[in-house]
């Protein structure tokens, strides 16, 4: 158990999948349980900083102590993101958030056309909540940390983001078949926009959490 060395901190984490809706029943989503930002939620709380989790589709149990805002589409965590940040000391967003949407919402279920061709699926771009908090910080001093889920040039790729979303740090994890997504353990290399490197061995998503909450607390301090 680390010292309580957030306690006055707010700090805002998101977590989950995004999912953005077709119709009624369907949705565009991705892989994320939720576990990684639920940890760095827990482990917030437990080193003393009140915790705002926006989480998105995730099933896991609100985690105790925790102020849990649900939301479900990207356009509602940028929303609930916004205001949380607004008085905040960090945003972590380990959320998967997706990069576009369909166009087009069809308000009731689409249907098969036995004689047709399925009609192609429009998408239009998503804000970039991690770019656009990173430009505008809420409050001076905030300390503002972003994932990165990568398959391949692991590194390069991470550089070149945390570049792009400016951020203070950008957490780089290898995604693959079973690995990270919905898994309870990760591995991962912390990107400072220092130029520093933090590697964390393969372990527990609490672990990687608390070296996120490290690095954090060194930078507010
Ligand atoms: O939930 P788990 O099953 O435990 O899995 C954890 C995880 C793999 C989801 C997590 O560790 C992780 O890597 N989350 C970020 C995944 C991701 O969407 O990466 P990205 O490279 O697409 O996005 C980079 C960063 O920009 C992320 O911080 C993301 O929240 C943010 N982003 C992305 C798109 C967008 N439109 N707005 C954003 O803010």
């Amino acid at each position: 158990v680390r010292e309580p060395d957030l306690t006055g901190r707010h700090v805002v984490v998101s977590a989950g999948g995004t999912r953005e809706p077709l119709d009624p029943v369907r949705f565009l989503g991705n892989r994320s349980s939720g576990k990684q930002g639920y940890a760095l939620a827990r482990t917030a709380a437990a080193r003393g900083a009140r915790v705002t989790l926006i989480a998105a589709n995730s099933a896991l149990p609100d985690p105790a102590g925790v102020d849990v805002v649900p939301v479900g589409t990207a356009v509602q965590l940028r929303e609930a993101v916004l205001k949380a940040a607004a008085d905040a000391d960090a945003v972590v967003m380990a959320a998967a958030v997706a990069d576009f949407r369909p166009a087009v919402y069809a308000a009731g279920k689409i249907k098969k056309k036995d004689d047709r061709e399925p009609e192609p699926i429009t998408l239009v771009r998503n804000p970039d909540i991690l770019a656009e908090i990173s430009a505008e910080r809420a409050r001076a001093g905030q300390v503002v940390v972003g994932f990165a889920a990568e398959t391949d040039d692991v590194l390069a790729n991470g550089r070149a983001k945390l570049k792009r979303k400016g951020c203070d740090l950008l957490v780089v994890n290898e995604v693959g078949e079973r690995k990270t997504f919905g898994s309870e353990e990760n591995e991962a290399v912390v990107l400072g926009a220092d130029g520093s490197e933090t590697p964390v061995a393969h372990g527990p998503k609490e672990a990687l959490a608390e070296t996120v909450w490290d690095l954090v607390a060194e930078r507010l301090r």
